[in-house]
């Protein structure tokens, strides 16, 4: 079969994926059903006879969360899971930052990513060179950097840290050195977040998340005032938002606010993908969303998938004199673990 045309559709198939259809068809438009049920089965037969995983984060579309992933989750869970999972060939679908993580800490992988474009504009704000610069200007002060960089500046910094574990690893590396000052970066709504529940001043780097600076508090007020919503927001959106918000927390946080807290209606702050994977798991809520789409999550298609295990290509690479420290500082974190106060 050529990999760039569309598998056929067949009765046979259709009864075969019957159950995820009707799945899919409560998450997605139910005309996108079946274009996307043949590519499924091509990409799940072809996942087989190469022995890969597919990881996927939790602001992957349906048809890839629920019809091909192996592994899902936010940021952390993924690097969790970058070394154990039992195979030599893994297919990230998500950003670039998160393939790379995945090489750093399993570099005997095959690591690929179904469009090398999948970046982020967090990890495009800041370099190798602009943290050494930090460093200069602020001797003996650590540097905690967000997992959404270029292992090149995690190489250069003393920790990583998620959204699930911010506050603690930044406390952990300030009690290490014994400063009462971290640098923390890229992004500068995180940060500010991180410091509102620290006594530590922490100097930040002025990146930002171009999906989530987008929102507003008066769109969340609107949300609660108008509809009686909850609101849950990621800690990367501006303060205005996070003062608006019942919970704010990493993606996987997200889905478990919702099963302690129960809401009737709930406004999800966050890339648009992510409320509607939850739906699948909270039939009882309704979700409203104040929708902003990530154009380098939305890079990654079925198509494109297929593609990179058929013929191996888009292998991500990561230079060797980068892989130790960044390799360091991901340990440093995980060392930390999950940390989300749900
Ligand atoms: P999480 O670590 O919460 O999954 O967030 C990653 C991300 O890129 C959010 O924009
Ligand atoms: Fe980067 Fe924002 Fe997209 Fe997350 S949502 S990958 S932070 S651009």
């Amino acid at each position: 079969m050529n990999t760039r045309t569309a598998p056929a559709w067949s009765p046979e198939l259709e009864a075969r994926y019957a159950p995820l259809a009707a799945q899919l068809e409560r998450l997605i438009p139910c005309m996108e059903v079946p274009l996307h049920l043949p590519w499924i089965d091509a990409i799940n037969t072809l996942k087989q006879e190469r022995g890969a995983v597919i990881m996927a984060h939790n602001y992957q579309s349906p048809e890839i969360f629920y019809g091909v992933a192996d592994i899902t989750g936010d940021s952390l869970a993924l690097a969790q899971q970058a070394a154990t999972c039992g195979s030599d060939i893994v297919v990230m679908c998500g950003v670039h930052f998160m393939a790379e993580s995945v090489k750093v800490l399993a570099p005997d992988k095959t690591v690929l990513i179904p469009d090398m474009e999948a970046g982020c504009s967090l990890a495009a704000s800041i370099t190798a060179a602009d943290v050494l610069a930090l460093r200069a200007k602020h001797p003996g002060i650590p540097v905690v950097t967000y997992v959404n960089t270029s292992a090149a500046v995690k190489a250069v910094s003393d920790s990583c840290c998620t959204s699930a574990n911010a506050v603690q690893v930044v406390e952990s590396v300030a009690a290490e050195h014994g400063v009462k000052q971290v640098i923390f970066l890229p992004d500068r709504y995180l940060g500010a977040w991180v410091a509102q529940q620290t006594q530590l001043d922490l100097i930040l780097w002025q990146g930002a998340c171009e999906v989530h600076e987008r929102f507003t508090g008066i769109e969340a007020r609107h949300a609660r005032e108008q509809f009686d919503a909850k609101i849950v927001a990621h800690p990367e959106c501006p303060p205005d938002v996070l003062a608006e918000a019942d919970f704010v927390g990493s993606t996987t946080a997200m889905g478990k606010w919702l099963e302690k807290a129960k809401p009737e209606r709930v406004a999800m702050i966050t890339e648009c993908s992510m409320a509607d994977n939850l739906r699948n798991e909270f039939p009882q809520v309704e979700f409203i969303k104040p929708c902003n789409l990530c154009p380098y999550m939305k890079k990654i298609t079925l198509p494109k998938i297929h593609a990179v295990l058929s013929d191996l290509s888009n292998e991500v690479v990561v230079a060797p004199e980068d892989i130790v420290g960044a390799r360091r500082s991901l340990d440093r974190m995980l060392a930390v673990g999950r940390r989300d106060r749900v």
